[in-house]
């Protein structure tokens, strides 16, 4: 029997609307990225209610660092001249007041958006999930893990008790303002994105976090065109194939530049933690896959063998005990931030 197209489109979007999460985007790209947007839209459609705090600028590379802008005033206007020299250093897009950008690192704009934004203006507090890109180019191993602010802006959220999926596509930039139909790279980099979290989400008990506490996800996504929308999905892990940086001396110019250190260093790619039988993302990565990996912020090494050896090496000064008496200084005079 045929429905009324209203009452159709009424249920249909009731259904998503209760399994709707409250989600916290950013990037390292800047607010202004197609991809970013892209994503943002689908969630959106998806019944999702979803902010974002994302660079005014392009703050690649920055990882987890947490740089606040020392000026209330941007000097110079934000990416693809959106928002002009002078405004505040943080502000809503022009025309969508769901979306803000901040002048600061990948990580300062989540924490931005989890104690300014969010509690100021937003329609919640907390955000269930941090989603974080995706990013204009992969983040592929504990290497880029560290480097990314894509990553950065994750790993900020995961210490903060919120579960953070990191996203990286493998598109060159596109302003949003440019992707103008859905059939190019952005929104189908987007679209394999939210397929991810929606299994993610679908597979969550209504009410539960969809990670454990300290838990994250990065997530990258090969090259896509108009006949490989659909790529094999895998579980993977950060190590494995992993590449890691060398200095490059130019003799001409004088300056080092990196390059991927070859034959791939033993270092970055030792498996210590996790499933050592699951491929390595960025071998699943250049085969055409997604790679999905699983972190946590635990950065402890594993109770075994090669660990217990290397604290052994500390019996002559330091102590077993596993309940260390109460430090006899106060926390504040710990100094902590350079
Ligand atoms: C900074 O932005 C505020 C709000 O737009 C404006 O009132 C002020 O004049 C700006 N200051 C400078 C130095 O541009
Ligand atoms: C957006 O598209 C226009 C028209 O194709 C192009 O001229 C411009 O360079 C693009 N902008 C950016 C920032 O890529
Ligand atoms: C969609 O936009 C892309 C550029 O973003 C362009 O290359 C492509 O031809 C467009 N496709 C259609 C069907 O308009
Ligand atoms: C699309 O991507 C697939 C998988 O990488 C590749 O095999 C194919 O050649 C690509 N097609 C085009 C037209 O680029
Ligand atoms: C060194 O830099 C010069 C100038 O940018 C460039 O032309 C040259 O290719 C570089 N050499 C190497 C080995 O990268
Ligand atoms: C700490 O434990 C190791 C064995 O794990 C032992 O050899 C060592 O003597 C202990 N040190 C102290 C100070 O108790």
């Amino acid at each position: 029997m045929l429905f009324p197209s209203s009452i159709a489109l009424a249920a249909l979007s009731l259904a998503s609307v209760s399994n709707g999460l409250n989600i916290l985007m950013s990037n390292d790209d800047g607010f202004g990225s197609g991809n970013l947007r892209e994503l943002y839209k689908i969630l959106k459609a998806d019944g999702h209610d979803v902010w974002i705090v994302a660079p005014a600028t392009d703050q690649s590379g920055q990882g987890g660092r947490s740089d606040f802008s020392k000026l209330a005033n941007l000097t110079a206007p934000s990416e693809f001249n959106l928002i002009p020299a002078g405004a505040p250093a943080i502000g809503p897009d022009p025309i969508d007041n769901q979306i803000w950008y901040y002048n600061g690192t990948p990580a300062a704009c989540v924490f931005v958006g989890l104690d300014y934004v969010l509690p100021r203006y937003g329609s919640f507090k907390t955000p269930d999930l941090v989603v974080s890109g995706p990013n204009f180019g992969t983040n592929l191993g504990p290497f880029l893990y560290t480097l990314s602010g894509t990553m950065g802006a994750t790993y900020a959220a995961v210490g903060r008790s919120i579960p953070g999926i990191a996203f990286s596509g493998s598109n060159p930039s596109v302003p949003y303002f440019n992707v103008t139909n859905a059939t190019n790279q952005a929104t189908w980099t987007a679209e394999v994105s939210a397929k991810v979290i929606k299994s993610f989400i679908d597979a969550t008990p209504k009410g539960q976090a969809i990670f454990p506490l300290g838990y994250g996800a990065n997530v990258n996504i090969p090259p896509l065109n108009a006949s490989y929308t659909n790529p094999p999905i895998f579980k993977t892990r950060l190590t494995g194939n992993a590449d890691t940086d060398l200095a490059a001396w130019n003799e001409t110019t004088k300056t080092f530049h990196y390059a991927n250190l070859e034959p791939q260093a033993a270092g970055i790619n030792a498996c210590i933690n996790g499933d050592c039988n699951l491929p390595g993302e960025t071998y699943v990565v250049e085969g055409g896959g997604v790679s999905v990996s699983i972190f946590t912020v635990d950065y402890d090494a594993p109770l075994n063998p090669y660990t217990t050896m290397v604290y052994n090496k500390l019996n002559g000064i330091a102590t077993n005990a596993t309940t260390p008496s109460r430090r006899k200084f106060k926390r504040s005079s710990v100094y902590t931030h350079p």
